[in-house]
């Protein structure tokens, strides 16, 4: 099971089952103690300093793990690699969604699913036009986090089905980035 470090939405996937998982944008590596074992498990993080602070983690948790410097733009794996891709609050970042998107189902085997938790463009009219109007600042204070993207359509866009969604509230958080939506998406046949 993998729980997702955020208060109110755990990413939960049966690791058990799994044989191998990749992580994109994996940050220090905050998830790692919540996959199970057995699975060969990837984590792809193209900064440099997040990612030796994952593996620093990694080998203090005894976990064997593989850690690549690379954008989830350009994933460096073959197609059909894995089980489960996880994404929690990296699209929101990545300067092209499309094209992350398009690598995570290249990289799916048939299958194979994206679990994300990640904070989207606001249902609420409103909510979404202080979202548009205040993207600029919140990027610049937020390493480039856009806080109006509309991530959950733009999975639809890149061929994927939501076979779960729900959104809730991210409690402690500006308005800004909410609401936080996880769930599981899964390609549509070609
Ligand atoms: C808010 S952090 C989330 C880290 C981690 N996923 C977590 O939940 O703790 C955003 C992460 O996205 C990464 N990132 C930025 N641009 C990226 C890109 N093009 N492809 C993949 N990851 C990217 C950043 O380096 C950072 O680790």
């Amino acid at each position: 099971m993998l729980r997702a470090p955020v208060p109110v939405a755990p990413v939960q996937i049966d690791s058990e089952t799994l044989t191998g998982e990749e992580e994109i944008g994996a940050g220090t590596g905050l998830n790692l103690p919540h996959y199970g074992a057995g699975a060969r498990l990837v984590f792809a993080e193209p900064e440099p300093a997040m990612a030796d602070r994952l593996r620093r983690r990694a080998a203090e948790l005894g976990r064997e793990v593989e850690v690549v410097e690379a954008p989830a733009e350009a994933l460096p794996f073959a197609d059909d690699s894995f089980d489960a891709v996880v994404s929690t609050l990296v699209l929101c970042t990545v300067p092209d969604p499309a094209a992350a998107l398009a690598e995570v189902r290249r990289v799916l085997r048939p299958g194979g699913a994206l679990h994300f938790c990640e904070h989207v463009r606001a249902d609420s009219r409103l909510l979404a036009t202080w979202q548009d109007r205040l993207r600029r600042p919140w990027a610049a204070l937020g390493g480039g986090c856009q806080c109006n993207r509309p991530t959950v359509a733009l999975m639809g866009e890149a061929g994927f089905a939501l076979r779960e969604l729900r959104k809730e509230s991210w409690r402690g958080m500006p308005p800004l980035v909410r609401p936080l939506a996880y769930g599981v998406a899964v390609p549509r046949l070609r």
